[in-house]
């Protein structure tokens, strides 16, 4: 029985220790390890035991928990869904009158933003920018920290080919390389430097494989190769580990029969190959949805498994609260597991610095200067701008430099706040995103600018064509927002049709017949179809969701006040038959091969290639690339090139090298991205671009594991991944075991 005698003699040790965050993990454990030894197994127990806050719901709530009781109890070691530093002040001070005042961590979905909003990750996957991706990371981690929350559940690092999956709007879209650039930005973004009290706990989601739900299904089945596993959907998670993530949370679905969330193999990886020694959180519910998988007998079992296969915390299931303690006194689970998991998440804690002072986080005055500061809201708006996607630009009627007096606005999404965010914002229920048409108002008083929505996102209403026609036919610009609400994308909203609605592309097509002068401006969380607007369109710009700042980097995109850069991370099929659509296939025995009906691997009723490839994204400028050359260095491959603007504008091109391995013990992809730089060049310059390849990014996953660099390639440079510039045959030897 522990006294309290015992736990007052610790109390300095625990929190008055000054420069507890310059500790080393020794001292960490050591202290780590005085706590466990006051804890009975109800408060280990109570460590890994994550609920949400009343506030809000994340996914389902089945228990009705007096959370309030439970915390003084030491029964909740962590909970989501608390925001702002008064509540989550509120529930700290609870924790912290259990037993031994162990403080609450506070976690949360800041997926794409805290208060400041950020275009949705896929959007920025579009930047191909890490550094700018980093710097949005980093004001969501400031954001977060001074209202209280200590994690977020983010990056979500899903490498994902099928677009009705709604929940490819949080990831990276379709390639492991970009994916794995974006991981590391993000990660250093939310936790460097960790001890500076504007710094969280990430966490790389969803381990794994869960973004290949088959038909595109939200939480469906994932059967997959071991292949697949390890080059297409691991390496970003990889990356996170190398990196120091502080946590992973498991998926919800399973993979080859196995719920990810209990499965052997992923975790093997994770802890011992790629040593890493963090906290793994379940998803919501995931741990007793194990049953409803048809895998475990019943709860108990589910706890017993997830627990001894490595998830640290549940989250909403209730299960460990309930079962874990029973477990470990039938000897099904061993004090020591629970230990070492119950240590992590002290250790974090303490790292955190919560020992030291448990109300760090709550800052109210801090929470009001950083919120929103003019600061984050010009990072918002300089990512938004560089996720915008020039997708087509005819009679190069773009930009708009001088903007004329009489203006159209058609369409409900151009003057929609709530839409401009998009999914999975934790605070935004009152958005104050900058609508394209109130930035619009706002940057040119004198114009006269018409507003119609036009369409219905609700319902088949072609009520509002006439007005909406005739306003762009008066006009000496339209400019025509369409695409899908907020809640089209995201977690469970998955779609059969990922077709633009067709009232609004009709209501497109009758405009473009009016007028030469529209502008289409597409919005969404997903790659899309709308192959006539591309046909028609004299421009389209894929404005995705762009957060707090929406209109006025829509605004600087359409006068080339910013000239884009951003270029597609994930392919736009041109039919819904074609999904998965995506660059990096094998090339099989029979390639398609359009021109040949008999025996080629092509459809006979389409095409079955993309309708936008990935890389794709057109400029203001133009671009030349001259000097291409490859040069073979220890341990690397250099590429280089000599790139010049050679159009009216300043910009940015986006340098892309691809490799492919020609033969070996296991196929490989057509093209595989291996370097890419974004490289800013004002008109008329040049500069030489050099891309170093490492050879550990060149090795595969192949039929009998690991291998090296060795080998036969093909190295390429494009405009996007099927518009190659340069390619060059190149030979890799002697560097076995690099
Ligand atoms: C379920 C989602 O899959 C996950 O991404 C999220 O972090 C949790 N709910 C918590 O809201």
């Amino acid at each position: 029985m522990k006294t309290k005698k015992a736990i007052c003699a610790i109390l300095p040790f625990l929190f008055l220790s000054a420069s507890i965050l310059a500790q080393d993990d020794t001292q960490w454990n050591t202290k780590a390890d005085s706590i466990l030894s006051l804890m009975t197994l109800d408060e280990k127990v109570g460590q890994l035991n994550m609920l949400t806050g009343n506030w809000e719901a994340t996914g389902p709530v089945l228990t009705d928990i007096n959370k309030a009781e439970s915390l003084k109890q030491g029964r909740i070691g962590s909970m989501l869904n608390v925001k702002g530093s008064k509540n989550t002040r509120e529930l700290q001070s609870l924790a912290l009158q259990s037993r031994l005042g162990i403080p609450v961590l506070f976690g949360q979905d800041v997926i794409h933003g805290y208060k400041t909003i950020f275009p949705i990750p896929l959007a920025q996957a579009a930047s191909f920018d890490p550094e700018v991706i980093g710097r949005a990371a980093r004001v969501s981690a400031r954001e977060s920290a001074v209202s209280g929350i200590h994690w977020v559940f983010s990056p979500m690092l899903d490498v994902s080919r099928d677009p009705r999956w709604g929940r490819v709007m949080e990831g990276p879209g379709e390639d492991p390389f970009l994916a794995s650039a974006i991981a590391k930005a993000m990660i250093e973004g939310y936790q460097t430097p960790f001890d500076d009290g504007l710094s969280v706990m990430a966490c790389a989601k969803h381990f794994a494989a869960y973004s290949g739900a088959i038909g595109g299904r939200d939480y469906n089945t994932v059967d997959v190769s071991l292949q697949t596993l390890h080059n297409l959907y691991l390496p970003p998670f990889k990356v996170a580990a190398e990196c120091g993530i502080a946590s992973f949370m498991s998926a919800f679905n399973e993979i080859n029969g196995i719920p990810a969330t209990a499965h052997p193999y992923i975790y093997n990886l994770l802890y011992k190959d790629w040593n890493f020694d963090g906290i793994v959180v379940s998803d919501w519910g995931a741990i007793r949805e194990m049953v409803v998988h048809g895998y475990s007998k019943d709860r108990k079992q589910a706890t017993e498994q997830a627990f001894n296969t490595g998830i640290t915390i549940d989250m909403e299931s209730n299960c460990y609260s309930n079962y874990l303690k029973e477990l470990v006194e039938e000897g099904r689970v061993t004090e020591a597991t629970l230990d070492r998991a119950v240590k992590q998440v002290l250790i974090w804690k303490m790292k955190l610095g919560l020992f030291d002072d448990p109300y760090k986080y709550c800052d109210e005055k801090r929470e009001g200067e950083e919120i929103l500061s003019a600061a984050s809201r010009e990072t918002a708006r300089d990512v938004a701008r560089k996720s915008i996607i020039l997708l087509e630009n005819k009679n190069a009627i773009l930009p708009i430099v001088n903007m004329p007096r009489d203006i159209a606005v058609i369409g409900s999404l151009a003057n929609s706040k709530r839409d401009m965010d998009g999914n999975w914002v934790s605070l935004s229920n009152e958005s104050i995103a900058v609508t394209l048409l109130e930035a619009l108002k706002q940057r040119y008083p004198a114009s006269n600018i018409t507003f119609i929505a036009g369409y219905s996102t609700s319902a088949d209403d072609r009520s509002g064509f006439g007005e909406a026609i005739e306003a762009a036919r008066k006009a000496d610009l339209t400019l025509i927002a369409l695409g899908e609400t907020w809640n089209m994308s995201g977690e469970a909203r998955s779609k059969g049709d990922i077709n633009i609605p067709s009232i609004q592309q009709e209501l497109a097509t009758e405009i473009y017949e009016v007028t030469p002068h529209a502008v289409t401006l597409i919005m969404g969380g997903r790659p899309t179809i709308f192959n006539e607007l591309s046909e028609k369109s004299p421009a389209i710009l894929y404005c995705w969701w762009l957060g707090t700042e929406a209109g006025n980097a829509i605004l600087d995109v359409v006068t080339g006040e910013y000239n884009p850069s951003a270029r597609v991370p994930m392919s736009f099929p041109k039919h819904l038959g074609q999904i998965p659509v995506y660059y990096n296939h094998k090339n099989t025995g029979r390639p398609p091969v359009e021109s040949d009906r008999n025996y080629s691997g092509r459809y006979i009723d389409m095409d079955h290639k993309p309708r936008y490839p990935f890389g794709f994204g057109l400029s203001y400028s133009e671009f030349e690339y001259t000097n291409f050359q490859t040069e073979v260095k220890p341990g690397r491959l250099v590429v280089s090139l000599n790139l010049t603007n050679t159009g009216l504008y300043d910009g940015a091109e986006l340098v892309q090298v691809y490799v492919r391995k020609l033969w070996g013990p296991s196929t490989r992809p057509v093209k595989e991205l291996k370097g890419f730089r974004q490289v800013f060049l004002k008109k008329g310059t040049s500069q030489s671009v050099q891309i170093e390849i490492p050879f550990s990014d060149l090795s595969y996953y192949e039929a009998d594991g690991w291998s090296d660099a060795e080998g036969d390639y093909k190295v390429f440079i494009g405009r996007n991944a099927t518009d190659i510039i340069f390619e060059a045959p190149l030979t890799l030897s002697g560097c076995k075991g690099l």
